[in-house]
């Protein structure tokens, strides 16, 4: 299968990063165009057999599936500028353009569309990628998962949640660096040195995450495990709640939700 990235900012250099190092595509089968050369040339030295463009026709004629990693407003320009066939998957990494705008913009009907949005964790390859589709089949679902599960873990949902799963995920990685922020800030008031601080924080946070992923269990039960009673971290998640930490989260996610 021969794929066309375009753009190779953030999401379209991180995907093409990604289909690289995966097993499914082989990058002679990749074909990333840019308007400018900088990124392009970076890559390349990276996957020197990744096939690099500034000619975005170029790079879709042949193209089985073609991904749009530019900017929300570029999506309309770039699409009337490649006109892709009804037979070639379109796959759109832009937030907030759902799919009735996407069919609209494309010059004939019928095309499998997928919209696909990633968190900044995919250039680590640990990624919540979520997908949602549009006349495709399910071995086309299928394929989609297996390439997004190479680049940290992916999620096939209705297009209904694509705007809250967005302020999850999406959004949400921002929200989880915040408390990062937040905790490091009083490590360093409480004499910790900033980068120890970090080490500190983030790697509690990424052993939060994986006792609730690999134990699948609720936040509450692992909470339960840490809080003495009469001890310090029921002062402090009570401290927390006194605080508003958990209305100000749900409140974040619900107005970062288009
Ligand atoms: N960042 C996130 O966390 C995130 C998460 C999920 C989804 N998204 C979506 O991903 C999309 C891309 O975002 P991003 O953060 O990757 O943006 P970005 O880093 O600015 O990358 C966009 C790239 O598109 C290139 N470009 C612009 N116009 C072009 C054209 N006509 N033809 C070819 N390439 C063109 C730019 O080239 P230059 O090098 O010349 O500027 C740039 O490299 C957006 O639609 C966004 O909504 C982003």
């Amino acid at each position: 299968m021969k794929v066309a990235i375009i753009g190779a900012g953030n999401m379209g250099g991180a995907i093409a990063r990604g289909l690289c190092n995966g097993s499914i595509i082989a990058p002679e089968d990749i074909v990333l165009s840019n308007r400018s050369v900088a990124k392009l040339d970076a890559i390349k030295a990276q996957y020197a057999t990744i096939v690099t463009t500034c000619d975005n026709r170029q790079a879709t004629c042949h193209a089985d599936m073609i991904i749009l990693a530019v900017k929300p407003w570029l999506i309309k320009t770039v699409i009337d500028e490649i006109k892709p066939t009804p037979e070639q998957v379109v796959v759109s990494v832009a937030a907030g353009i759902d799919f009735d705008s996407l069919e609209a913009m494309l010059p004939q009907c019928g095309n499998t569309i997928f919209r696909l949005i990633p968190n900044t964790a995919i250039s680590l390859q640990e990624s919540l990628t979520l997908i949602s589709s549009r006349n495709a089949t399910p071995e086309q679902e299928q394929l989609m998962l297996d390439i997004f599960n190479e680049m940290g873990v992916a999620m096939l949902i209705p297009e209904s949640q694509m705007s809250a799963a967005t302020s999850m995920t999406s959004s949400g990685i921002a929200y989880a660096l915040k408390y990062i922020q937040a905790a490091m800030q009083a490590g360093v008031e409480l004499g910790i040195y900033p980068h120890d601080a970090m080490k500190m924080v983030a790697q509690s946070m990424k052993g939060a995450a994986e006792l609730i992923l690999q134990n699948d269990t609720h936040p509450a039960v692992e909470i339960d495990k840490v809080c003495t009673p009469g001890g310090y971290t029921i002062k402090g998640i009570n401290s927390l709640e006194a605080n508003g930490f958990t209305a100000a989260v749900i409140e974040a996610i619900k107005s970062s939700c288009s």
